[in-house]
């Protein structure tokens, strides 16, 4: 038995949580600055750092007293150590170093994108390994061959905007609220998706990368050219295209890699319509985590320390931060 402590801090959520197992979120927390940057139409680093300190001890004693346990009773703390905004990755490293000593218990670095992965593992039924990981967040867009435990090969990736970036940046564009991921699904409810024609970057060809900034310039220019167009249609066919890369995409991979099921995380991962085309259009099983562990939480984190540490791998008081560091 496990019970690790995961804290989360690469970005504007902090997430704090005590998981047992790998597998058991006993306590999550998750504060989302999102009021906070709203305002600014976009995360500004220095504000997320500070608030990140402002909070995060008060974090920690809730999901201590929340999951009814004490520090001597957790076998290690799990931490973000990369990729994300640097400052607010020093505060969660910092302060789960700090912990780690303190109690003394191993420090588990973790990647953020392979804490994305390891919230599949937080669903009701997790996946076996081998699979593909479809990841879809704020700053990545990226199809992963899984093949064991910590055993990663990026098959794609994203060559400019990443898709939660081309959502938050097509929000701004139609003056709908940050974050834009779920503006836009809100405001494509009452729209038609076939109003228009967006493209489909890079659908035809034989790479899995992606590619989300053409697609965001085609509604630059579609509002230059009406600026009375309807939000609501606009923001369907930008979905529509959005959604519809990553299917295929995604169809490409499975074929050619045979991988036998799908796990698809991250914030994105929240979103219905592609919920409902993973639905329809995928043909082995696919994997999403409940939607509070698709955006940022240290859930996740605290899973991708339980099977690191499950699986040999050394804690690390030593481990830096890093704004990018490759999985
Ligand atoms: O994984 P996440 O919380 O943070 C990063 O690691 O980046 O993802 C945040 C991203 C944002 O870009 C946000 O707009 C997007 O996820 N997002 C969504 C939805 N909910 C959040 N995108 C599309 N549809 C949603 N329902
Ligand atoms: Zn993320």
């Amino acid at each position: 038995m496990s019970l690790v402590l995961g804290i989360e801090t690469s970005c504007d959520e902090t997430g704090i949580a005590i998981v047992r197992d790998g597998r058991e979120v006993l306590a999550n927390e998750v504060a989302s600055q999102i009021d906070i940057h709203k305002e600014f139409g976009g995360v500004v680093p220095e504000i997320a750092s500070r608030q990140h300190t402002k909070i995060i001890s008060q974090l920690v004693d809730k999901v201590l007293r929340d999951a009814n346990t004490s520090p001597e009773a957790l076998d290690a703390v799990a931490v973000t150590v990369a990729p994300g905004l640097l400052g607010s990755l020093m505060v969660g490293t910092c302060f789960g170093k700090a912990l780690a000593y303190v109690w003394k218990k191993p420090f588990v670095p973790v990647h953020h994108i392979e804490g994305h992965i390891y919230s599949a593992f937080l669903a009701a039924e997790a996946p076996e390994f081998p699979f593909l990981a479809l990841i879809v967040s704020g700053g990545h867009t990226q199809l992963i061959r899984c093949d064991a435990p910590h055993q990663y090969e990026i098959l794609g990736t994203t060559r400019d905007d990443a898709i939660g970036e081309s959502f938050d940046k097509v929000a701004r564009l139609l003056g709908l609220p940050y974050p834009g991921g779920p503006s836009i699904q809100k405001a494509a409810e009452g729209g038609n998706a076939r109003a228009y024609a967006f493209p489909r970057a890079m659908a035809m060809k034989d790479t899995l990368d992606f590619s989300y900034s053409g697609l965001k310039t085609a509604v630059l220019y579609a509002l230059r050219e009406n600026p009375q167009a309807n939000v609501a249609d606009i923001a369907a066919s930008f979905q529509a295209a959005a959604v519809d890369i990553l299917i295929k995409k995604t169809i490409q991979a499975l074929e050619s890699t045979g991988l036998p099921r799908l796990v698809v995380a991250g914030g994105v991962a929240a979103n219905r319509l592609l919920r409902d085309r993973l639905q329809s259009d995928i043909a082995v099983p696919v994997f999403v985590p409940p939607f509070k562990y698709c955006i940022d939480n240290g859930a996740m984190i605290a899973a991708a320390g339980a099977a690191r540490l499950a699986n040999g791998f050394a804690a690390d008081l030593d481990a830096a931060p890093s704004a990018s560091m490759a999985l």
